[in-house]
């Protein structure tokens, strides 16, 4: 197990060891992992151009480290515990040899569909204990995973295989979600006319309703894994191939594939797992995000799981059957440590007190723990006082898709913490805050945008076949620093807090969508000529999208009816959850003299500030008067 700080002047030490020396920090931690060769070297990088490897040389198989290593001491405890969308059915608890039987198999199943080192596999499911089994799966046989989240449109799904040339797609028929049948076959079906890499498709039964079948792709699991035998060789991986893509959004077009690699991301989940939760054998950890999203890959499947954690993975959503499951499940289970999203909590406080009146949940619980967008001062008051009665501190854990695990944050119980604020760098993270010139600030008290100046294990290393796009979007703003996209101020305590996206990328409900993206699906629609969308400040969700929309024609009263059908556009070509909460039909949008769409001045007018800034740069000033005007209405 890696090692865990426990007291403030024990992570000073920690922090400025590995500042000091981060390599000699983090070969000490990787040494505590079951290395089948180890490392020649522990770091070689550069930030000029774009390149980072730790542990090059060293050999390992990141299944080993969680099954084999701890075999004997953990065989018989549970690993997952699994709780059903409907509390009517049973959980599912699955301990550590079990899973690893279950891993073996489907090893073996992937095998026998030819897949071999290196080769995509692509999943498209819902939260079901199969999830981690085909990821971990893949991970034993040096196949690489791309977890699509369920919620993703055929369109989505196809344009993520297409781009990772998956060769494998493992699916349900489909998933419970509340009251709601998600048909993901049927996704999947749509999404496949345009999927010409994928031989089979693994279909686990979750609803047993009736799906469409292609005898020549689709196979059930259950039968697969029937037939399957239950040992499966490791295969043996450098420290530097590929363990996973997971697709997310940029501030231009495309999804990227984000590229992990394997041995410092198993160093650097593990570590950040056990210290930031401050896990302790034995306990319960429940983090209720989707394993479609990397939290869900670091924090309910690799980082507990490596250190030999028992992991509650739930199907459902916090308001099924009512707004007190998640309290639910933490007393049911006994959860130590709960990890969830700000809006999560939001939706819940909005739900009213009656549903956290009289409930204590500390007899068991810890710690409670945030991710993926700012957390208010309210929403933390509420979660703190009524979910953690006073007594658990509140881990807000700033980190992104491409930094593996969590990078700036509060140890639980050792790192004071404020509202609002990440707080503090973990060790080994080393930020920098610059101005827009680039300009390094300094000292406390600055705001500007947030940097990181030397590599963690757990970054990621690429784009899947496009490390150009890797390197524009990290390291082309600010020489030598990689850049994360997010304003950040740091208090006269030294205190880190997250400002927000400082480029094209909304975050809504704590999913990260580009504004591009988006408007290229708007852009689709035949009477749209052109659009452009922003964030604007959202009660619940942290951020709503804002459309502003420009027509060919728009018939004679039909505007409500076009705005469903740009909608309805958006969710068929992207997912529901990036449909635009308000549209504004506008006969033309802000432009400098170089044609570019001048956002700074939209985002304003939807965040309905009256403070618009320099207008005269424009082409098109009077335009600024006629969307005002038109913005007002829409809001009264
Ligand atoms: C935002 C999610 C404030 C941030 C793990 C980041 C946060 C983006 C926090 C990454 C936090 C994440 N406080 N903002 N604690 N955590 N963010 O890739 O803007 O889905 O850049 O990773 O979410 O989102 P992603």
């Amino acid at each position: 197990m890696v090692p865990k700080i426990t007291t403030l002047s024990g992570y000073i030490h920690e922090y400025q060891k590995s500042i000091a020396n981060p390599t000699g920090f983090w070969a000490n931690i990787a040494e505590t992992f079951y290395w089948r060769k180890k490392w020649d070297t522990i770091l070689e990088w550069d930030f000029q151009n774009p390149r980072i490897e730790w542990f090059k040389g060293g050999q390992l198989n990141i299944t080993e480290n969680i099954f084999e290593r701890n075999q004997f001491l953990l065989g018989d405890q549970t690993a997952i515990i699994w709780e059903p969308n409907d509390p009517k059915e049973e959980a599912r608890k699955i301990s550590y040899n079990e899973l690893f039987t279950e891993v073996q198999k489907f090893a073996n199943v992937l095998r026998s569909h030819g897949v071999r080192k290196g080769d995509r596999v692509a999943m498209y499911m819902p939260m079901i204990p199969e999830l981690t089994i085909a990821m971990l799966a893949c991970a034993r046989i040096g196949a690489i995973h791309s977890v699509v989240f369920a919620g993703f449109s055929a369109n989505a799904l196809a344009e993520r295989i297409i781009d990772a040339e998956a060769k494998v797609l493992v699916t349900a028929d489909g998933g419970f979600r509340g009251q709601k049948i998600i048909h993901l076959k049927d996704v999947v079906d749509e999404a496949m006319v345009d999927c010409p890499s994928i031989v089979s498709s693994i279909v686990v039964k979750r609803t047993g309703h009736n799906i469409g079948w292609n005898p020549k792709r689709d196979y059930w699991w259950h039968d697969e894994m029937a037939q399957a035998d239950a040992v499966a060789s490791a295969e043996i991986m450098d420290a530097e191939d590929p363990l996973y893509i997971l697709y997310t959004s940029g501030s231009t077009g495309r999804p990227k594939g984000v590229l992990h690699t394997t041995g410092g991301y198993m160093v650097y989940t593990a570590y950040t797992f056990r210290n930031v939760f401050q896990y302790s054998s034995g306990d319960v950890f429940f983090c209720a995000a989707d394993i479609g999203w990397v939290t869900g890959h670091s924090y309910i499947v690799y980082g507990p799981l490596l250190e030999g954690a028992t992991s509650v993975m739930f199907e459902g959503i916090p308001t099924y059957p009512d707004a007190g499951r998640y309290w639910d499940i933490i007393k049911k289970h006994k959860v130590n440590q709960f990890y969830t999203s700000p809006t999560a909590i939001r939706s819940l406080i909005a739900q009213g007190q009656g549903w956290v009146q009289d409930i204590d949940l500390t007899d068991t619980l810890r710690v409670l723990g945030t991710v993926g967008e700012p957390i208010n001062e309210e929403a933390w008051h509420w979660y703190h006082d009524h979910i953690g009665n006073n007594k658990c501190p509140i881990v807000d854990t700033w980190w992104q898709t491409e930094t593996g695990g969590i990078m700036i944050s509060a140890i639980a119980g050792v790192i004071p913490t404020k509202p609002a604020f990440a707080s503090l760098p973990l060790p080994g993270i080393q930020p920098q805050i610059v101005d827009p010139e680039g300009k390094k600030l300094c000292g406390k008290g600055v705001e500007g945008n947030l940097c990181i100046k030397f590599p963690w294990p757990g970054m990621a290393r690429s784009h899947w076949g496009d490390h150009e796009r890797y390197v524009e979007s990290y390291f082309s703003q600010y020489k030598g620093l990689y850049f994360t996209g997010d304003g950040v101020k740091r208090d006269e305590d030294g205190y880190y807090r997250i400002l927000g996206r400082m480029d094209d990328v909304i975050n809504v409900s704590g999913h990260r969508l580009g504004t591009a993206e988006i408007e290229n699906a708007i852009n689709e629609h035949p009477l749209v000529s052109e659009s452009a969308v922003v964030g604007f400040p959202h009660d619940i969700k942290g951020q709503g999208i804002y459309a502003y929309v420009v027509c060919t024609d728009i018939p004679e009263n039909s505007e409500e009816e076009l705005k469903n059908s740009i909608k309805k556009g958006v969710s068929k070509m992207i997912s529901p959850i990036a449909r635009p909460d308000q549209i504004l039909f506008v006969s033309g949008l802000p432009k400098t003299r170089s044609g570019k769409i001048m956002r700074r001045i939209l985002k304003k007018i939807a965040a309905g500030s009256e403070e618009y800034g320099d207008i005269s740069t424009l082409t098109n000033p009077e335009i600024v008067e006629e969307i005002v005007d038109k913005n007002i209405n829409l809001n009264h």
